[in-house]
């Protein structure tokens, strides 16, 4: 009996269980087996193509009571809780009757489902069926109804209804009714077997099936498990089953070692065979998570679909068993609790809302880890036995009493063990061929993702391993740890290991070995093969960060570091645990509340520099094959010169080096560090205002921009809504979602690349321009592009997969290289669909070059030209960056045959691929036509003709003698074996080549375990060239999103154009009926209202000429509450950003010289979390905007100063004003509500200004609540002298008391001004004249 079920086999589902009337198409006439998961339980003894059944039952046709019914009539049968079905009349299988009498009179049917199923149903709720036509089906009929399934069984029973009633006979399927328990009582007493296996492993592998059982399910027949008696304490334990049974309990405590057997805190195995009822929730498969739905739950009338054995598992014996059974005739064939079957099956997927309720379950807070006196939170320890109130006290582990390891069973302690290292990680605990979660761990499972818990003192749940995508996806990305626990042995090596043993193994030596295998967390989530399909195309970063003043200098704000987050926004951060400043802590916490942080003790977690360089000198990851090290280039540039060793980092790196070497430890502790570090993917990330340049800006005055790219710090990212929207927590209205049209998943990944970065230098600007005027020449080119693009998977993270497993021949030590999967065989399928989606890919790749080849001579960009020209294609293009993969292609594709391998999961390599195989294969075919020589020569010596090879494995080529020809046998002959009439032996030459010929199979067998990795390796070993692939793929697809934007729809778009500052311009810029990209209706549901902006430059459109006037820098922004002003200066910050992209811009024309860093000061927002008020926040991006804004920057600032009293705003706002019109001199859109500031700058030739323009109905000095405001949205000079508050409190729907207190209050505050002025000009008068005139 093996322990575990049959590889690769899904038959063994819940499916088998829990029936459920499958979505498929399958007729369900009988005819055919049909899928073995879902449907019907034929009679394995009955297996042929024409169905026995009929055949079986017909002759039992016999009298039964005068019955309305007799056997083959076609009727409408209605089981209690499901419609009537569409049923045929039939003898029960073991009862030969089709109708039993007594007090109801009940008949036996079998419904036309699918799979067919059977039971007794009472006359009464028994109709004859007159087929589909009859209007007892039409609408408004009795049996009328809109469930498919029933509809299916009704075209089934029409066809039926066609045929004679004698051969309807033949559509009855041979079901068997449950197995009695009789028989699994002998069962159980045959098979009993060595306890010791069972007391540990297999009833510790067994909890799974006995234990993922739903919520109670309330029948009362008992049906045999798959595995039988498994333990020797039958009698106590038939006791306990029988006090169980009453409780609805089904498991069944089994004595343990230590004789504690009833003590709550011990985890005790379960024996299988006493939980009849409880068919695992692990038993269910992938398939049947997805297609559950609850909705479309059909109502099948089967109703006891957990008495069916699944076939394919368990013992021979039950294995002859193994077909459904619905009614056992004696019993009532359908319980209530067929329905909670449903909604127990249901609940599988929904939130646990009843996890305490009656059916067994406890309240989360009753288990028994509640209890465990270590778990206490204030007496939590990690192992260093550290209390949570210790500075050091290290999250990730946890102390636990050696007294309580000691009581449990060995497969807890195993459990308990890991929890030691794993404390803060929700472990996935495999047993057999389920993902098994406990105590606390169970209690996250079924609160996040819907698992329920199995019945027991002790909190326990768990899945089956196709499922661990599912389940661990969805609890990582609610920030949990999850850790993939493997078994590492099977039963077999547990013995071969137990026997080699000095000493007499113990109960602990007994159970298979588990490891941890993966640890993945928001950070270190990889895609690999386990994890199925990648659907996320964003970036997962992992941040880790160390700070000493000196090294990546940052102002007081943490400016740089507030970018670097908001360009590469981690999902999971590291940093040194004690070290890390108050101030960094404060911005993480309030600016990445979910990422995922992480202290790691410094010196042992986070490493020092010297450490790190040594971990990774010492380790595989840089190394070649023959050991060479080759360090990655951008670690290289980190080492000193003076160190030759290359052991020392130099000093502007050394803490670069050290976060380095955080993340290398965080990849060791999630196993992961080979599969990336060996990648060599390493960059250096440069703060983007890189120091220099503001020296050269506004200081020097120096005219150049050097720097490539615009910086868009963090502020400025959150305040323009750029890639995220922080409102609404989404890309809803983001420049992101508006801009990008990207096809694949690496090219969306470019395209927020280039979003965050816009380029500096006209060169390239007009080159991605130019690849977009292009692309939008070629309109068929794009389309065609595109149609390829989108078929193409994704090759980045499939090339890492690919890399992963080819590389996995160096991971010799990783405990996934142990790892007994039960579904290996799907993930080599899996393994294989990748790596030929990855080459289909490809191919696609090279088809779009030979689309794009005719137009791309005609391209006038270069970058577009070289993304799309294929290297040496063209002599003439040397700059051709798309690599020639024609050859590469071929040689994969052609590498072994992908039907077959997509098919059975193994890659048979083609001839030429591997060489070893191919000499192992000429090695066999050479010793076997050898080997046939031979026994021609033999013939010839014997003189027989009838001379044959005889046996299999170890005992072939005996050659069989007939006993005629036993007279000339020479005497080297070696006799083997004999039957009647022959003789067969062997002689010394045949040993030898049987010798040989073994040796070669086994090369063979080792060759194709390690031919996926190494045609895996093979290619990897290219992955410059399938990068370089990616790369331009990508690019291709960022200029085709940019075209597609570019090729307009919504009002007019134009090609920006750029004057350098090196050719004399000032900065200056130019938008001429702009609109706000992101926003196409208004707050009324209007137009949008196009603008110009010009700023530093003279208006031409400008009626009056006044230029000097329209050339100052900075515009003062002015106009009524909600006309417009902050729309229009963010509109001004996004079509800067979409130009200097090298996308076309919503306007009709924008002109300007580029822009180093665009600044924003929007909008009131305040963190409280970070420790900052609202004025301060206003304050510190002011004062940052003020130190590194320089000439070419772009300032906007909304409504300065608002944050605190009149006064003091406004006195901060005109000194803000002053600074940058006076000493920055950059370009700036400076919106206010201060009026006085208008004066005060009017007559000032570095500020212009310019108004939101609105139409004033009902001017009324008296009560300005009844002026009626309408919104011009039009961008005009000079300023509006009043803001209309009350307007804007009227739109608000502010209560009219409100207002008119407030307009009360308004004609107070001005009186008290203007009697204010009055008295000065009074008191300041000299002259009786004076006097006059100030009145
Ligand atoms: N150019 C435009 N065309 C049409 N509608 C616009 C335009 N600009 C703004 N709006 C509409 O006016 C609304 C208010 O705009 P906005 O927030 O920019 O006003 P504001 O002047 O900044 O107001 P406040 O002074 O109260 O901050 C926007 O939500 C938008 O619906
Ligand atoms: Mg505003």
């Amino acid at each position: 009996m093996s322990k575990t079920p049959a590889k690769g086999k899904q038959t063994n589902t819940l499916f088998s269980y829990f029936q459920k009337t499958p979505k498929s198409e399958t007729k369900n006439t009988g005819k055919s087996g049909t899928d073995e998961v879902l449907s019907p339980r034929r009679s394995p003894n009955d297996r042929s193509k024409t169905p026995s059944a009929g055949k079986k039952t017909s002759p039992s046709i016999k009298a039964t009571e005068a019955n309305e019914f007799s056997e083959g009539d076609l009727v409408w049968a209605k089981l209690e809780g499901f419609p009537f079905w569409p049923s045929l009349v039939c003898n029960h299988p073991t009862d030969k009757v089709h109708c039993k009498g007594g007090k109801t009179k009940q008949v036996h049917v079998q419904f036309f489902d699918s799979p067919p199923s059977r039971a007794w149903i009472k006359e009464r709720y028994v109709k004859p069926f007159k087929g589909s036509n009859d209007e007892s089906f039409q609408k408004g009929g009795q049996f009328y109804t809109l469930n498919t399934q029933v509809n299916k069984g009704v075209k089934e029973a029409d066809e039926a209804l066609k045929i004679d009633k004698k051969d309807r006979l033949s559509l009855v399927v041979d079901l068997l009714p449950s197995s009695d328990e009789e028989e699994e009582e002998n069962e159980e007493e045959n098979m009993d077997l060595d306890p010791t296996i069972f007391d540990t492993e297999m009833s510790d592998e067994d909890i799974s099936k006995e234990n993922h059982s739903s919520k109670a399910e309330d029948s009362k027949e008992t049906s045999p498990r798959k595995r039988k008696s498994m333990s020797p304490q039958k009698p106590r334990r038939k006791a306990a089953k029988e006090a169980v049974l009453k409780n609805k309990r089904r498991r069944i405590m089994v004595k343990s070692e230590s004789g504690d057997e009833d003590s709550e805190d011990d985890f005790k195995p379960v024996s299988s065979e006493d939980d009849d009822d409880d068919d695992s929730a692990s038993e269910l498969d992938e398939n049947e998570i997805s297609d559950v739905e609850p909705e479309s739950e059909p109502e099948s009338p089967v109703k006891e679909p957990r008495k069916r054995k699944a076939p394919g598992r368990g013992t021979p014996a039950s294995n002859k068993k193994s077909i459904a059974v619905l009614d056992s005739g004696k019993k009532p064939a359908f319980s209530p609790s067929v329905s909670n079957n449903t909604k127990t099956k249901l609940s599988l997927f929904s939130a646990p809302e009843n996890a305490g309720d009656d059916s067994g379950q406890k309240d989360a807070s009753s288990y028994f880890h509640v209890s465990l006196d270590f778990l206490q939170p204030d007496k939590l320890r990690d192992n260093t036995r550290k209390l949570k109130s210790d500075p050091d006290y290290n999250p990730r582990t946890l102390y636990v009493p050696e007294s309580f390891l000691n009581k449990q069973t060995p497969a807890m302690r195993q459990w308990w063990e890991i929890k030691t290292k794993h404390f803060d990680t929700v472990l996935f605990f495999k047993v057999g061929k389920f993902y098994e979660l406990y105590h606390m761990d169970a209690v996250v499972g079924v609160r996040e993702v819907g698992l329920i818990f199995m019945k027991g003192d002790f909190a326990h749940s768990g899945f089956p391993e196709i499922a661990y995508n599912r389940y661990a996806d969805a609890l990582v990305q609610k920030g949990y740890k999850v850790g993939r626990v493997e078994q590492t042995e099977t039963p077999e090596m547990v013995t071969e290991r137990c026997k080699n043993m000095a000493r007499s193994a113990n109960k602990y030596d007994k159970v298979v070995k588990r490891e941890v295998c993966q640890i993945s967390t928001q950070g270190t989530r990889t895609y690999s093969h386990l994890d199925g399909d990648i659907g996320d195309h964003t970036s997962k970063y992992i941040l880790a960060f160390c700070a000493k003043v000196g090294q990546f200098e940052d102002d007081r704000h943490l400016s740089r570091f507030r970018t670097l987050v908001a360009h590469y926004t981690p999902t999971q951060i590291l940093y040194e645990r004690g070290k890390t400043s108050p101030n960094t802590m404060q911005l993480i916490n309030a600016n990445l509340l979910s990422a995922l942080k992480e202290g790691l003790t410094p010196g042992s977690e986070f490493w020092e520099s010297s450490k790190t360089l040594k971990t990774l000198a010492e380790e595989a990851y840089f190394k070649s094959e023959d050991g060479e090290i080759t360090w990655p280039e951008a670690i290289k540039l980190m080492l000193s010169e003076s160190d030759t060793l290359g052991l020392t980092a130099s000093d502007a790196y050394d803490l670069a080096v050290r976060s380095l070497g955080a993340i290398v430890w965080y990849l060791q502790y999630c196993l992961l560090d080979e599969e990336l570090l060996s990648m060599k993917k390493f960059e250096t990330y440069m703060p983007v205002d890189v120091s220099e340049h503001r020296a050269q800006g506004a200081q020097s005055g120096a005219q150049a921009i050097k720097q490539r790219h615009m910086v868009l710090d963090g502020v400025t990212m959150s305040n323009l809504d750029v890639v995220w929207n922080s409102t609404t927590q989404s890309t809803e209205g983001t420049l992101l979602e508006r801009l990008s049209y990207c096809s694949t998943a690496f090219g969306k990944r470019l395209f927020h690349q280039w979003l965050c970065s816009p380029l500096c230098q006209k060169q390239a600007i007009y080159d991605r321009l130019d690849a977009v005027g292009d692309l939008l020449e070629a309109p068929s080119v794009m389309e065609e592009s595109v149609t390829i693009l989108k078929k193409m998977p994704d090759l980045e993270r499939l090339l890492s997969r690919i890399h992963a497993i080819g590389s996995s021949g160096r991971r010799k030590n990783h405990p996934d290289t142990r790892a007994i999967l039960y579904e290996e065989v799907t993930y080599s399928k899996r393994k294989i669909e990748d790596f030929l989606a990855t080459i289909e890919g490809f191919k696609l790749a090279m088809t779009l070059t030979a689309a794009c080849s005719g137009a791309a001579t005609n391209f006038k960009s270069k970058l577009l030209k070289q993304t799309v020209c294929v290297q040496g294609a063209e002599p003439d293009n040397a700059d051709a960056r798309f690599p020639d993969i024609d050859d590469d292609l071929k040689f994969f594709e052609s590498s072994f045959d992908h039907k077959k391998a997509k098919k059975e999961g193994v890659i048979v390599p083609s001839k030429g691929v591997d060489k070893d195989y191919d000499q192992a294969i000429a090695d066999i075919k050479d010793v076997e036509g050898r080997l046939q020589t031979y026994l021609d020569k033999q013939k010839s010596v014997l003189n027989c003709k009838n001379l044959v090879y005889w046996g299999t494995a170890k005992n072939r080529y005996q050659i069989e003698v007939p006993e005629t020809a036993l007279k000339n046998i020479p005497h080297q002959y070696e006799l083997m074996s004999s039957k009647k009439g022959a003789k067969r032996f062997r002689t010394s030459d045949i040993e030898e080549m049987l010798a040989e010929l073994t040796d070669a199979e086994d090369r063979k067998d080792t060759c194709l375990k390690d031919i996926m990795r190494r045609i895996f390796h093979n290619f990897d070993l290219k992955h410059r060239k399938w990068t370089a692939v990616v790369e331009c793929l990508s690019v291709l697809d960022v200029l085709i999103s940019l075209a597609t934007y570019s090729r307009g729809g919504e009002g007019d778009l134009c090609r920006p154009e750029f004057v350098m500052p090196e050719e004399g311009a000032q900065p200056f810029l130019e938008i001429r009926e702009g609109r706000h990209p992101c926003v196409s209706r208004t707050f009324e549901g209007g137009d949008f209202i196009p603008n110009d902006t010009i700023i530093g430059t003279k208006d031409d459109q400008d009626e009056d000429g006044d230029s000097s006037y329209s050339e100052g820098q900075v515009v003062l922004v002015t106009g009524p509450n909600m006309g417009g002003k902050s729309t229009l200066m963010r509109q001004v910050g996004l079509i800067t950003i979409m130009a200097q992209m090298g996308c076309y811009v919503p306007a009709q024309k924008c002109r300007l010289t580029p822009i180093d860093r665009i600044f924003t000061r929007l909008g009131a927002s305040d963190r409280i979390m970070a420790g900052e008020s609202t004025f301060y926040v206003e304050l510190s991006e002011t004062s940052s905007i003020l130190q590194h804004a320089t000439k070419h920057s772009l300032v906007l600032m909304d409504e300065l100063g608002r944050g605190t009293a009149t006064y003091d705003g406004t006195a901060i706002a005109c000194a803000v004003v002053k600074e940058l019109s006076k000493t920055v001199g950059c370009r700036s859109l400076f919106s206010t509500h201060y009026h006085s500031l208008v004066g005060e700058f009017q007559l000032d030739r570095n500020v212009r200004l310019g108004h939101m323009a609105c139409m004033v109905e009902n001017e009324n000095e008296e009560d300005p609540s009844q002026e009626t405001i309408t919104f011009l949205y039009k961008f005009v000079k000079g300023a509006c002298p009043k803001s209309y508050g009350f307007n804007a409190a009227r739109l608000a729907h502010l209560p009219e008391e409100v207002i008119q207190s407030a307009v009360k209050k308004s004609r107070e505050f001005e009186q008290s001004v203007y009697s204010c002025k009055m008295f000065r000009n009074l008191w300041c008068s000299s002259s009786a004249q004076e006097i006059q005139k100030a009145f």
